[in-house]
Order: C-alpha cells, then sequence, then structure tokens
C-alpha cells in the first residue's frame, strides 16, 4: 500500500509533441515520450525496468545483480534516492560504500541499461522516517512536504545537489549517460488534501523547481492527479485500471501503477508471496493494453541494514522479488518473467508501431491483436475465467489455462503463456547449510549493559519525553527512570504503561517485571506488570522504536515512547523523570574492534539475562555462497559483524502461525574477513546464543 509494485505507462497520443520529438529524432541522448511510449533517440520503445535500491547490497554485490536484472530482459533499473543515510547531519554527507550512487549508476551504464533516479527527497519506501533525515526535525518552524519555506529550502538544496552530482560525472541520458526519467516527491497525491491550498502550491512549485535543475529528461510525479505541466503524472493504486483519470493534459502518456504487490514484510507478518504466473499475467494483460513500460517493485530488495528499516519492517526486504534477498535467482519468478519480457521483446514494433484491436473469443476470452502491414501481426490470448478453455482465433484452436495469457508474436504460434511454467524454470528449494555452530559457553563473551537508576541519569523533565526528538535517531532506546516515593507501600499493584512505540521491558530494582509490544498497524499498546512497590524503588523502563513511520502527513508531528505510566491506577505520567538516551554499549561502539575492548567482558553463564551483549568470532566459510546467520533460537534485538550492521532481528514476535517472521540475516560476503571476524549481538530478551549457527545459502 505504501509502494508502488509496477509503474505501467501507455496510451493517449501527442501531436505535438511528436513534431518536437520528430525535429530532436537524430540528436543523441534525447528522451521524451509520446502517448503510446518514451521516445529514446528517436524510437519508441517498450521498457521492463526493475527497482534495486544500491544501500541495500554492497558494491561487492551490485554488479551481478545488475547482469541478472539484463539476463532476465531488464532494460531499466529504478531506485530512490536515500537522503538520511547521504546526509546524516546538516550539511555533512556520505557518498561511500553502499551509498556510492555515481559508482551504482556507472556500473548500470557499464552494462549497457537505463536508470529512472527517483529523487524524492521523500521517499517512503519502508526506510525509516520515508528517507528524510531526522535532523530536518529540528529546524525551527519545518513542516514537511508543504509550502514552507524551511522544508522547501532544504529539499531544492538536496535535490539540486544530487542532479549536480549527477550532471559532473554525465550521467543524464541528455549528456550520454544512461539516467532516462527522474522523478520528484512520491505519492504526494495520498497525503495532499491535508495540507489543504498549500499542499497544491508546494506542488506546483516543487515541478517548477525541478524543471529548472535542467535534468534534460522527462519527470514524473506519481499518485499526482494535478502534476504540473510537463511532469507526466504517474498512478500508484490498487484500482488504476478503473478510478486513473489519465493524462491530466493531452501531451503526456498515460503511466500508472497497478496492483501493488506487498512483498515488504513487518515483524509478525507472513511473507507475501505473489506467484510467477499471477505477475506475468497482469504484466502481459498490460502491454496488451498498450502498456509501455512496466517497474518490478522491486526486483531485488535486498537487506535492511543497521537501522535503516522503518516502523515495524523486517530487515530482509522484499525476499520474494526474482532476486532474493542475497542476490539469487529466485525460480520460476526470474526465470518466468525473462521468458515474458523476451516473447514481447520479440514482437516490440509491432506492438509499438501496429494498430490495435481487440476481438471477443468468448464470454471471457478475448484476443488484444495488434497489426501493422498484411504480414506482420502480433496477438495476447487472454482468458480471464477461471476455468481452462480452448479457444478459436483465426481458425486454429489454443488452449488457454485459467487466469492466463498467451502471446503469439507472429499471430500464429504460442511464444509464451503467463499461466504456464516451463520445466526449465521450476520452483527450487532454497536451503541453509550449516557451517558454524557457536554451541559452546567457550566461545562466547558477555557484557551485562547496564539498568540505569534514576540517580544515574542526568537528563531530567517533569513529564515523558518524546522519544523521536529525545533520541534524534542516535539509537532505537530510552530510558525511562523513575523512584517510588509513597510512604504508604503499594504491595501487589499494577504497572499500567501507555507507550507509541514499539517495545517497552520494565524493571523495578535491576529486575524484569514485564514487556509489551505493538504491531505494525497499531498505534499504542499498553503494558500491564504485577510488581510490589514500596518507598524508594526504581522503576526503569527501556521504550525501544523498531524503525520510524514513514507514511502519512505531518511526518515531523509524530512522537514515540511513553505517554502514560500508573500504578495502580495512580498518574506517575507529570513527575520527576529520569532519561538516558541509547545504550552504554552503543556509546562506547563495544560491537567494533576498538570498542569491544572498552569494557570487561565476561564468561558465559547459563543462565541468560536480558539486555546483554554477546561477542564471539568467526572465519569465513570458503566459497562464494552467501552467509547468513541463524538467529532462530534468539528473541529481540540488533546484530553486528566487524562493526557494521547487519540489522534488527525479532524472533520473539511470531506470526499468526506461530513462526519467527524473518530467522535468517544476511552477512555480505564484503563484510567479512577470512579469518577472526567479530561477530556482537545485543539481546533484550532472553535468547539463547549456544543455537545460532552461521550457514550458507544455495538451492537446491
Ligand atoms: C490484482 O492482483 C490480484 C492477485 O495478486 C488478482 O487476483 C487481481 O485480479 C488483480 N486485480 C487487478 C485489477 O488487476
Ligand atoms: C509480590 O508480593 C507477593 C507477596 O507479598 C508475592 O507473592 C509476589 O510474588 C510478589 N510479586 C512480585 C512481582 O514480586
Ligand atoms: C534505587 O537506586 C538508588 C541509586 O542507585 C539506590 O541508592 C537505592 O537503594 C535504590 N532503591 C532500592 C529500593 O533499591
Amino acid at each position: 500500500m505504501l509502494i508502488p509494485s509496477w509503474w505501467w505507462c501507455s496510451s493517449s497520443s501527442s501531436l505535438l509533441l511528436l513534431l518536437t520529438v520528430a525535429a530532436f529524432a537524430t540528436v543523441h541522448g534525447t528522451v521524451t515520450y509520446d502517448g503510446r511510449s518514451l521516445i529514446i533517440d528517436g524510437q519508441h520503445t517498450i521498457l521492463f525496468s526493475g527497482s534495486i535500491h544500491y544501500p541495500r547490497s554492497t558494491p561487492e554485490m551490485w554488479p551481478n545483480l545488475i547482469a541478472k536484472a539484463k539476463e532476465g530482459g531488464l532494460d531499466v533499473i529504478q531506485t530512490y534516492i536515500f537522503w538520511n543515510l547521504h546526509e546524516p547531519q546538516q550539511g555533512q554527507y556520505n557518498f561511500n560504500g553502499r551509498n556510492d550512487l555515481v559508482r551504482f549508476i556507472k556500473e548500470i551504464q557499464a552494462q549497457g541499461l537505463y536508470v529512472t533516479l527517483r529523487i524524492g527527497p521523500y521517499i517512503e519506501a519502508e526506510c525509516t522516517y520515508g528517507g528524510l533525515p531526522l535532523w530536518l526535525h529540528d529546524i525551527p518552524g519545518i513542516i514537511f512536504r508543504t509550502d514552507n519555506n524551511q522544508y522547501k529550502f532544504h529539499m531544492e538544496r538536496f535535490a539540486t545537489k544530487i542532479v549536480n552530482m549527477m550532471k559532473s560525472a554525465n550521467l543524464f541520458a541528455s549528456q550520454g549517460g544512461p539516467i532516462i526519467l527522474s522523478q520528484i516527491e512520491n505519492e504526494y497525491g495520498n497525503v495532499e488534501k491535508a495540507y489543504h491550498e498549500q499542499g497544491s502550491s508546494y506542488i506546483r512549485w516543487a515541478a517548477q523547481m525541478a524543471v529548472g535543475l535542467q535534468t534534460g529528461v522527462p519527470w514524473v510525479m506519481c499518485k499526482q492527479d494535478d502534476a504540473p505541466d510537463p511532469m507526466i503524472n504517474a498512478c500508484n493504486s490498487m484500482k488504476c485500471g478503473t478510478t486513473f483519470k489519465g493524462p491530466n493534459s493531452p501531451n503526456k502518456p498515460s503511466i500508472w501503477t497497478e496492483n501493488w504487490t506487498s512483498f515488504y514484510q513487518a515483524f509478525g507478518e507472513k511473507a507475501y508471496i505473489r506467484s510467477a504466473e499471477d505477475i506475468a499475467y497482469h504484466v502481459a494483460l498490460f502491454i496488451a493494453k498498450k502498456g509501455s513500460y512496466v517497474n518490478y517493485y522491486m526486483y531485488h530488495g535486498g537487506t535492511n541494514f543497521d537501522r535503516l528499516a522503518s516502523a515495524y519492517i523486517t530487515t530482509a526486504y522484499y525476499d520474494e522479488a526474482p532476486l532474493d534477498e542475497y542476490g539469487l535467482v529466485r525460480q520460476p519468478k526470474w526465470g518466468h518473467l525473462k521468458e515474458l519480457h523476451a516473447a514481447v521483446k520479440s514482437c516490440s514494433d509491432t506492438l509499438l508501431y501496429g494498430t490495435q484491436s481487440i476481438i471477443a473469443l468468448g464470454a471471457e476470452q478475448q484476443a488484444y491483436v495488434f497489426r501493422r502491414s498484411s504480414t506482420e501481426c502480433a496477438a495476447f490470448l487472454e482468458n480471464s475465467g477461471q476455468e481452462q478453455v480452448i479457444v478459436q482465433f483465426q481458425n486454429i484452436p489454443y488452449v488457454l489455462p485459467r487466469s492466463s495469457i498467451s502471446i503469439l508474436p507472429d499471430c500464429k504460434n504460442v511464444a509464451f503463456n503467463s499461466g504456464m511454467v516451463s520445466t526449465e524454470n521450476k520452483a527450487r528449494m532454497r536451503a541453509m547449510i550449516p557451517q558454524i555452530r557457536f554451541n559452546t559457553a567457550e566461545k562466547w563473551k558477555v557484557y551485562a549493559e547496564a539498568i540505569p537508576n534514576f540517580d544515574d541519569t542526568t537528563l531530567r523533565e517533569n513529564k515523558l519525553l518524546d522519544q523521536i526528538s529525545t533520541v534524534k535517531d542516535t539509537s532505537d532506546y530510552l530510558w525511562y527512570t523513575f523512584r517510588f516515593n509513597d510512604k504508604s507501600a503499594i504491595v501487589q499493584s499494577s504497572l499500567s504503561v501507555l507507550s507509541q512505540g514499539h517495545v517497552l521491558h520494565a524493571f523495578v530494582n535491576g529486575v524484569l517485571v514485564g514487556s509489551g509490544h505493538g504491531m505494525r498497524d497499531s498505534r499504542s499498546f499498553i503494558t500491564e506488570c504485577n510488581v510490589n512497590l514500596t518507598n524508594g524503588m526504581n522503576v526503569s523502563l527501556l521504550s525501544a522504536t523498531v524503525g520510524l513511520h514513514s507514511s502519512g502527513a505531518y511526518l515531523e508531528h509524530r512522537i514515540a515512547g511513553l505517554r502514560s505510566v500508573k500504578v495502580q491506577g495512580r498518574d506517575f505520567t507529570n513527575q520527576a523523570w529520569g532519561y538516558q538516551v541509547g545504550l552504554q554499549g552503543e556509546k562506547l561502539q563495544i560491537y567494533t574492534d576498538i570498542g569491544s575492548s572498552k569494557v570487561q567482558w565476561g564468561s558465559f553463564q547459563s543462565s541468560v539475562k536480558p539486555l546483554t551483549w554477546y561477542q564471539t568470532t568467526f572465519d569465513a566459510p570458503a566459497g562464494n555462497d552467501p552467509v547468513v546467520l541463524n538467529l532462530g533460537s534468539m528473541g529481540k534485538g540488533q546484530a553486528w559483524v566487524n562493526g557494521q550492521g547487519i540489522g534488527r532481528y525479532w524472533l520473539s514476535f511470531h506470526t499468526p502461525n506461530g513462526d519467527p517472521s524473518q530467522k535468517w540475516y544476511h552477512i555480505p560476503r564484503s563484510f567479512l574477513k577470512s579469518t577472526g571476524n567479530l561477530l556482537v549481538l545485543f539481546e533484550e530478551e532472553t535468547g539463547n546464543p549456544l543455537e545460532i549457527t552461521l550457514d550458507t545459502v544455495i538451492y537446491q
């Protein structure tokens, strides 16, 4: 619901633009459009595109991901730009390693593919805070994504920086580079009404600002019915086929998103699996309806390293995509779509330049026929019914499985049927092969995170602080502490904590008395603990966010953390609270080689306690197969390898079926040395590290 899975472009034509195109047809690097398709160097073209987000894999993985996308029949790689990763502090930029955008685009160029650049800079993308850096939140008077001078100033500054960076590397098609399309903003239609007139003036400004950047290639705004000229308004919705009003000017092609496939997964939820046959059916139908640009969101999802994921989103991102989290080909999806792409490409000129007619073949069957001349003809035979049927097309019988489309590039021979997966592409099982076990106490060292008392905290307020503006995205954690002051002891009472995100662990005098958590769709949750409180006791409440929210209007107003605390009905919300931002272990970075030597690690005890750091070392498994950690025996926390965050894990939050949402956690090969790799975990609960294994991944 948050993210487009498909971009589809098609229909409507423009004489005006055709004439403009004709005039420039011979100029190298010209990208424009008419009602039929994008036009690149004067050629109409059908484009298959796939989303791959550079920070969700590593530069070492990029060449192979792009090569497999190309081999799978893609023409375009689409990516968002991640502002929060590129400018973590105002004015301090990071374009290194996984953030090396120029290197990523040059790699795509080197392999001969095009790029669609979704600049945003608000991107959503299940990325924490929708990709906005948190320091924006502290700019006085700022309101995001509306006609607000502070926001517009920073948005323009960042968009300009990205465009200039692309220009200096000659990466726009107008400069001979691979970028054929750019996007400004993202699904603004979802929130525009909430901003009243300022919403429409903002979007007019955004369009003007983007066009003023002079990229020399077209811009799109998705889900933006009033996208100002010359922005192409794209539709992103479940029902674009019926609700999209179409282009908002005769000079624009219709680009729409249909049928999002919700491949992203939240903790506590199952993986959404959409079959290869279903995807192929809808893509083929779209091409039959004169679509010319299809984007797979995601083609490779990858990994939400470190704390990149937004609220409750799993560390694995779109693992069910044609390339799995580790970049391995997922069958039958990858191969089936590759065959679809090849079948469409084999008749693309007929589709682009032919005349379309639609012929009924039965109650739920029809043919989309494209005829260019008496000899050139291509057809899509669709069966939208739920039963297999035999249809007659040009006096020849064709078998059409239920909900399927056959592609006949010559109007005679079936090159592809969306419902029939060839044996070559048959599903293969992914297997995780344990290589290293950490099953003895000697392999582990432990460090107990201190549980601060009120006296240990220096930040004080007579109210409950908002976690987001207090922690400023430097950690998932905020400690709320108070001293229970009441001469009359309340024995056997209940401590009730209302929290707005996302996990709570309650301690009394250093002993865990209860835990609770919310879920993706909940705004808040209540944790009730039975406690015996007497005068002077220390109550320490650890609140953890699991990524910040990424969608909705007025994101700058969103808050997290504790909202009210009651003991046996008595309100302690507005009494003296002490705060500690983050964990001691985080401050000392004890997950790094240098940081780990700053504290005294102890030996592993069989009685595991909550809030414990664990460390061990291991050698890299031989070979090149992807490496993953099986954390199935753990509860909730974060993991690091050689100082690099491999993400949040959460095994104790089960799906409705009673399974963890994500058991395996990717360690890219490039994070590893051949020997002596440092693995550090911070475990909030009482998981058992002795059952962790390091596995390699194969398909069999
Ligand atoms: C959307 O996709 C679902 C399955 O993913 C399919 O059953 C449905 O027919 C599709 N709807 C449209 C309007 O394409
Ligand atoms: C509270 O005290 C009662 C008896 O006084 C005891 O049974 C109970 O276990 C105590 N609860 C906790 C959480 O310590
Ligand atoms: C609460 O913490 C303070 C400071 O650490 C300590 O002096 C006090 O004894 C604690 N209270 C109880 C009941 O343990």
